[in-house]
């Protein structure tokens, strides 16, 4: 299986900003994490501060299944939610936080409607749960 993760505007900040919200962990050691945990499938990572660039990493995919931390852009990008739906491969949405318990701008997802599920509070193992859901 092919597993394509994109991590949106401020992930690449992971283990350097707000350590007690994110972790310790750099993205790059996390992505090495994932990679280890899938080690029987392809893994492909990729990270943008760009809005366009997000889009157009969804829309040039080709994989099995797309676990995307959108970031800030979960709560107000319609771009990626289009993005989301021009292209046919599952995308399950997923935030190392959990949402819910913090600020209020933080509940709403523009992107959880088009989205297979979401995954949240779990820290860098959200992305493993959310890659794990494409092969129930
Ligand atoms: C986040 C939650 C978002 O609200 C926030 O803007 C992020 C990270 C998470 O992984 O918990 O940048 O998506």
């Amino acid at each position: 299986m092919k597993l394509l993760f994109i991590n949106g505007v401020n992930l690449n900040m992971t283990g350097i900003r707000e350590k007690g919200v994110y972790g310790e962990q750099t993205l790059e050691q996390i992505n090495a994490e994932i990679a280890a945990h899938f080690k029987n499938d392809e893994c492909e990572f990729f990270q943008s501060n760009s809005e366009g660039e997000i889009c157009s990493a969804l829309q040039n995919a080709k994989c099995d299944g797309i676990i995307l931390n959108a970031g800030a852009f979960t709560h107000y990008s319609y771009a990626i939610r289009d993005a989301i739906t021009s292209i046919s491969i599952p995308v399950v949405e997923v935030h190392m936080s959990n949402v819910h318990a913090r600020e209020e701008f933080r509940h709403t997802s523009v992107i959880s409607e088009v989205c297979k599920g979401v995954i949240a509070g779990f820290g860098k193992y959200s992305y493993i749960l959310a890659g794990e859901s494409f092969k129930l």
